[in-house]
């Protein structure tokens, strides 16, 4: 395999897009050469990564230029709010226009063949467009005319839902993949192969045409991952023995990446996909006495939500008891590169990774939030050792070297980063900590020695490059009791969600410490009883429920996504809901798109430009859990048949395009 920043591509076309956008190649540059000029060029940072990335490679003054200003940081919401009226489908505010982009089976690959239902196949879905769209990455084309309107989307495909997914399979039980246990009866190992082609990602190349979106046809750029694409191990595990395995006896390469649900993306171009909810792919039992016990024990492993182990022995921990160390990981991916290895980069710890968002540093230092999505886990932070270069080889390594840390927020509204390092406080042998190897592989173990806050389910965690104010979608935790309550999480059996708001010392995202405070805690504000903190100023339509991911938009605005809004519920599907954070408005929302029934929002991600929207739409079709009166969903009955509403056809995970009508910035 070439390395990684080996020049791919010796196109005449990628030279003349760069010349139109007035970047000057010298005679005969690859396109590598292009990428990275492109991601060294102020411009293009400015553009795509905001304020604090600049900041890696500009002085204090033309940084001070590019702040905006601090009177108003960010502006208000314009839009008419939508009604909150569930439906089959989905729905944007006024004067905006919502296109599905492509759906579950669509052709990635070239030769991909059509989209059937009732005969499909490993071989098939592994060209085809996978399953459960979560993360959305959008990366300028370099050298586009305009690269708010032609770049790659790198998605994640989380996981499957049979019971949607494959004719007479409806499930056994009442249970999710997550966090229930299935039964399994009618899969069959052709069945798990496809589930197998349906996980990882897809790379896009998407281009807009007057107010709509395409996924250009043949692009060199498409590629599909899955649960089968050979990956590199590296930072402190690699090679460790706690990661070597019968297939891998060097503990460097593992197949595939399981369960990717929210990601990031890199100044120098590197889309970053988080392993979530590993546990589940593994079953079977560890020998008694096994060294990992304690270890799979906190992660939950075996959770044996699939039954994969049935069918390739790694995946059934009594035959291989190491193949679940080398999943729960952040996978850095260059999506220029269809050929280049995805790296497993286990400095960022060993856990259920939400996402990975970032920012650079004024130091230069590049720093990566992430939630660990479970009752009772953690808020971490990885700051790398060495600094944003702007030569792309150079900063493809960054994530190799730096310090982890996880969040311990304080009564007294500040808040420390307590360092995940071997040999430092109790993250020693008499803790069975030998090496930082051991450390990152058991990241939630070291956490709970260092005495970091336990959360209410961590989801998304993004910073805001205009007020350096880190936001933490913390989606419920309905196993939270009374005496279990902190300021952090001050709600016994938090069904609905809050949101919290950091802001480092200093507006130093590598300080020690910062502040905190609750932006608003979630669920119908005319409930005395859930305790709700929307301002008043939101309508019936603008209060919601169980934040999971949420996007910044290049005015330094908040829009945040959910997971789990259900007819029963909450009256509403789930959706995105824009977010009020600064002056007198602040915590009052306002609905601005809804998810057809079953479904969560995923996803969101603008390009730089904020004219276009995405959003992925996860599971449509589910059953509303609070609703006894509806049957199962299964792939002959579900909630909806969006988004071909025929009755040939199941629902479709898809992604979505929202754009403005006649042209501008969303939401303004
Ligand atoms: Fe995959 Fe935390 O949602
Ligand atoms: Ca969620
Ligand atoms: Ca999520
Ligand atoms: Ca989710």
């Amino acid at each position: 395999m070439p390395a990684a920043n080996a020049p791919l591509f010796n196109s005449s076309q990628a030279a003349e897009e760069a010349e139109n956008a007035g970047l000057s190649p010298a005679a005969g540059a690859t396109f590598g050469d292009i990428v990275a000029e492109r991601f060294n060029r102020r411009d293009l940072m400015r553009g795509l990564l905001g304020v604090g990335a600049i900041s890696a490679t500009l002085g204090p003054a033309a940084l001070a230029e590019a702040q905006p200003a601090a009177a108003n940081p960010t502006p208000s919401f314009a839009f008419t709010e939508l009604s909150s009226q569930p439906t089959d489908r989905t729905e944007v505010a006024e004067g905006y226009r919502a296109e599905v982009l492509i759906r579950w089976g669509d052709a990635v690959l070239p030769e991909a063949p059509a989209f059937d239902p009732t005969r499909q196949s490993a071989a098939s879905q592994a060209r085809q467009f996978g399953y459960n769209n979560d993360y959305l990455g959008y990366f300028p084309m370099p050298g586009a005319a305009n690269g708010s309107r032609h770049g790659l989307l790198c998605v994640n495909h989380e996981y499957t839902n049979e019971e949607l997914m494959f004719p007479g399979l409806g499930r056994q039980d009442a249970g999710g993949p997550l966090g229930r246990q299935r039964a399994f009866a009618g899969m069959t190992a052709e069945l798990a192969a496809v589930e197998m082609m349906a996980h990882g990602g897809s790379v896009l190349e998407v281009r807009r045409d007057g107010e709509s979106w395409a996924v250009v046809a043949g692009s060199r750029y498409a590629r599909r991952i899955t649960a089968h694409t050979e990956m590199e191990i590296t930072g402190p595990a690699a090679g460790h023995p706690r990661m070597r395995t019968a297939a891998d006896p060097a503990g460097r390469r593992v197949l595939g990446m399981l369960n990717n649900c929210a990601g990031g993306r890199t100044p120098w171009g590197t889309w970053l996909t988080c392993e979530e909810n590993v546990n589940g792919y593994f079953s079977g039992r560890l020998p008694e006495g096994h060294a990992e016990t304690a270890n799979y024990r906190r992660m939950g492993i075996p959770g044996r939500w699939m039954n994969w182990g049935d069918y390739e022995a790694r995946f059934d921990v009594a035959k291989e008891p190491n193949e679940a160390n080398r999943f729960g990981w952040v996978v850095e991916i260059d999506p220029f590169d269809p050929n280049s290895v995805p790296k497993k980069r286990t400095a960022l710890g060993r856990f259920k990774h939400e996402g990975a968002a970032g920012i650079t540093a004024r130091s230069g230092q590049y720093v990566l939030y992430s939630g660990d999505d479970e009752r009772f886990d953690y808020v971490y932070r990885f700051v790398t050792e060495g600094r944003v270069s702007g030569e792309r080889a150079r900063d493809m390594t960054l994530l190799d070297a730096g310090t982890l840390s996880v969040a311990r927020y304080n009564a007294d509204g500040t808040g420390d980063w307590l360092p995940l390092v071997f040999g430092e406080g109790p993250l020693t042998p008499a803790n069975g900590f030998h090496s930082q190897a051991d450390v990152v592989i058991e990241a939630r173990r070291a956490g709970d020695l260092l005495g970091a806050t336990r959360m209410d389910r961590p989801e998304d965690v993004e910073a805001n490059p205009a007020t350096d104010k880190v936001y933490v979608m913390l989606t419920n935790n309905n196993r939270r009791t009374a005496e279990q309550v902190n300021p952090a999480n001050p709600r016994a059996d938090n069904r609905f969600g809050h949101i919290v708001e950091m802001l480092p010392d200093n507006r130093d995202h590598t300080a020690p410490r910062f502040t905190w405070d609750i932006l608003v805690r979630c669920g119908d504000p005319a409930l005395a009883v859930v305790g709700a903190t929307f301002n008043s100023r939101t309508s019936k339509d603008g209060w919601f429920g169980m934040p999971d991911n949420c996007a910044i938009d290049a005015d330094g605005r908040l829009w945040v996504a959910t997971d789990g809004n259900t007819p029963g519920r909450t009256q509403r599907n789930d959706g995105v809901w824009a977010m009020e954070t600064e002056g007198a408005a602040r915590g009052a929302s306002k609905l601005f798109f809804k998810c057809p029934f079953g479904a969560e929002l995923c996803g969101p991600e603008f390009t730089p430009d904020g004219e276009t929207f995405f959003v992925a739409i996860q599971h449509p079709g589910e059953t509303d859990p609070e609703d006894p009166s509806a049957a199962p969903a299964t792939y002959e009955n579900p909630s909806t048949r969006w988004p071909d509403f025929r009755p040939d056809m199941p629902p479709r995970p898809s992604i979505v395009a929202i754009t403005r009508r006649g042209g501008g910035k969303i939401g303004t």
